[in-house]
């Protein structure tokens, strides 16, 4: 079986930078999005109630599955000092408590919402005092620093797709991006104020935002 940490794709390369945003003292984390799970797996590696959402059933399933295989094979102190819950639901409209969780993360999925300002405003609503929403999206190029970024990011597939392997994940995809990434900015800078901004190569921009304590 391949184990996690062999798995290379544009998602899980960013894995470790959303991980490091996480707060240390994080206790209650949830992945919008989740697909195969193993973002949702990972994390619960240090955070102790993990949650993955994902609309679809069957790739709910798929994770389920996984995660327990994993457990299974490795033991369970070596993938996991927490439990994940998985949950098939729209995270738009899904009954979960508000202002509860450390962090709120979501990678390769916002760009499935209908309307992006209604959905950051949705996770940030989720996301707890003092707790953090990372996110990991997709958007179209419109300048040039984008397109000097997107060749970068041609180099980097052709390297790490040679040395580390490509594994395709088993999660639904939406190939039309409704908006470029100066729009994505602009829009979070209205719905996450404060939130940082990078535009990151493999095709993916991060934006964090803590939301403030009071
Ligand atoms: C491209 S996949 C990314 C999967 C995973 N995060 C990863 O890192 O590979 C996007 C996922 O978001 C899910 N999704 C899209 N809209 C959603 C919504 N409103 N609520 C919950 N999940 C949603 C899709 O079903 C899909 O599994």
């Amino acid at each position: 079986m391949r184990r996690n940490r062999d798995r290379w794709n544009h998602n899980i390369h960013y894995y470790d930078l959303v991980a490091d945003a996480v707060p240390s003292s994080a206790r209650t984390a949830l992945d919008v999005g989740t697909g195969d799970g193993l973002l949702a797996t990972r994390l619960a590696r240090t955070v102790p109630e993990v949650t993955g959402i994902d609309s679809d059933a069957a790739v709910i399933e798929r994770a389920r599955r996984s995660a327990a295989d994993a457990l299974t094979t490795t033991g369970a102190s070596a993938v996991s000092s927490g439990a994940v819950s998985w949950i098939v639901g729209d995270i738009l409209t899904h009954d979960l408590p508000e202002a509860h969780y450390d962090a709120v993360v979501a990678v390769a999925t916002v760009h499935h919402f209908p309307d992006l300002a209604v959905g950051l405003r949705r996770l940030a609503a989720l996301t707890a005092p003092g707790g953090t929403l990372v996110l990991i999206g997709l958007a179209r190029s419109s300048t040039l620093h984008d397109r000097v970024l997107d060749a970068a990011g041609v180099v980097e597939h052709q390297v790490y797709s040679r040395t580390r392997g490509f594994w395709q994940h088993s999660a639904p995809v939406q190939m039309s991006l409704p908006h470029t990434y100066t729009e994505v900015r602009e829009i979070a800078a209205a719905e996450l104020p404060g939130a940082q901004w990078r535009r990151l190569p493999l095709w993916r921009y991060a934006l964090i935002w803590k939301r403030s304590r009071r």
